[in-house]
């Protein structure tokens, strides 16, 4: 059993990585060896529509653009898990996480019919962190998001659970920086009561996949 932990946001150590280091240790209790990427480590981009994987003999589900992410695309392919974790920017998941999104499920797209090329199955799990409180998610960014989980899941074709977590510490000090539309004490007691929660889902949702 392998599983995939990839940090799609660019800060190692803040919710987003401190939630998937949960994740990686469910996995780990579940008996899997784990793999732990920090995605802005990587030199990459999104498609370049070079269309190598659409080519008559070309292997399918395989990303023929040489730079730091089609080697962890063939690794996910070969997984039995693989968790990505996000921070939401701008009502959507990091530009990296999209980056990733577009090379590995458009490398598995048939253009002769639209069906998934990839015959076996990895688990997928999704780790958003955000400003945003579940009441706001769950009426306008959740119906967004749904599409690209969607589209991740019927690429790997595994079990696909998502978890969420709002309202989430920004900075350590918000005196320090322009930030009044956010309540630090509220922030801050969320942090003492709820991360640990979250931080508690995200490993059970780790070994779950990991089973
Ligand atoms: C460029 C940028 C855009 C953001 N946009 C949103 C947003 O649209 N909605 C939201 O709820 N939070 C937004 N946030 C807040 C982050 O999603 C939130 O602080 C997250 O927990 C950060 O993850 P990290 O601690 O792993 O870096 C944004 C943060 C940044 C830096």
């Amino acid at each position: 059993m392998k599983t995939i932990i990839i940090n799609a946001s660019p800060r190692k150590n803040w919710n987003t990585a401190q939630l998937l280091q949960e994740a990686k240790k469910g996995a780990e209790a579940a008996g899997a060896e784990t793999e732990y990427i920090d995605l802005y480590d990587l030199n990459f981009t999104g498609c370049r529509s070079c269309l190598a994987c659409k080519r008559k003999g070309a292997e399918k589900s395989k990303c023929y653009w040489k730079d730091d992410l089609s080697p962890l695309i063939d690794r996910i392919f070969q997984a039995d898990a693989v968790i990505i974790g996000s921070p939401i920017y701008m009502g959507e998941p990091t530009a990296h996480f999209r980056a990733l999104f577009e090379r590995l499920v458009f490398s598995t797209l048939s253009y002769d019919d639209y069906r998934v090329y990839f015959e076996g199955k990895v688990n997928v799990g999704i780790i958003y962190t955000m400003n945003a409180s579940k009441e706001y998610y769950d009426g306008s960014m959740r119906p967004v998001l749904q599409n690209t989980e969607a589209s991740l899941g019927r690429a790997l074709r595994g079990q696909l659970l998502v978890y969420p977590s709002f309202n989430t510490l920004q900075v350590s000090d918000y005196s320090k920086y322009c930030m009044g539309s956010f309540d630090e004490a509220e922030k801050k007691a969320r942090r003492e009561t709820q991360f640990p929660l979250d931080m508690q889902a995200c490993y059970e949702l780790g070994k779950e996949l990991s089973r």
